[in-house]
């Protein structure tokens, strides 16, 4: 069994709130996978939004927010020993085997998968190097559209002003079975984060 189907499994076991956390040494790479051009692929290269691909598409971001997680090529990430070539393979393996499951679960609720972001890293499991999926699956990091009318399901409403992020959110949640019908969701407001001085005793 694969390292990614080794902690589906164990997540299997928990309840819907709970989490199985390991810690893990993260590859500073963002994976995108993209079934359909849009967003920063269709404004660098001119393709014309929602392009189907012919094939699945891997690019590589390195992640770093000053510089605004650059593209990257992938012998940047050999040249500058951010991963190796095995760990590599097994990454592009796993990314492959992930968009295929995810294409799949997302057509059977009405919805096509166009992109997303995955992101993994090193852990020991068992005395040996692992490399593991890590971070999240959702909505902020994927793109989503309704497969009747490409109504956009994600994040995209916030970036592009779209508004019903909400509502987007919970039809992708009540679609997929992990979110009851009469569930009471509402949004909250989030204000700014300030750093919480402590008293000295
Ligand atoms: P992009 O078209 O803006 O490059 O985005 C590709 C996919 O990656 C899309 O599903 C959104 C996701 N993404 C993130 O999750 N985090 C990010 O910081 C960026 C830039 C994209």
């Amino acid at each position: 069994m694969s390292q990614i189907g080794i902690e589906n499994h164990l997540v299997k076991r928990l309840n819907m709130r709970e989490q199985l956390i390991k810690f893990v040494e993260i590859i500073p790479i963002e994976f995108v996978i993209r079934n359909v051009a849009t967003g920063s692929l269709t404004k660098r290269l001119g393709i014309e939004d929602g392009t189907v691909l012919k094939e699945p598409l891997i690019e590589y971001c390195l992640k770093d927010d000053k510089l605004g997680d650059p593209l990257i090529s992938e012998d940047h990430i050999y040249a500058f020993d951010w991963a190796n070539k095995k760990e590599i393979e097994k990454i592009k393996k796993n990314i492959f085997r992930i968009n295929d499951f995810m294409i799949g679960m997302f057509r059977g609720v009405g919805i096509k998968l166009i992109d997303f972001k995955l992101e993994f890293g090193r852990t020991k499991i068992d005395g040996r190097k692992e490399i593991i999926l890590a971070d999240e699956i959702s909505p902020d990091t994927c793109r989503l559209w309704d497969s009747a009318t490409d109504k956009k399901l994600d994040k995209d409403r916030f970036r592009k002003d779209l508004g019903d992020l909400l509502p987007a959110y919970t039809e992708v949640a009540k679609r997929l079975g992990i979110l009851h019908e009469q569930s009471n969701v509402s949004a909250v407001n989030i204000t700014k984060l300030s750093s919480i001085k402590k008293k000295r005793k």
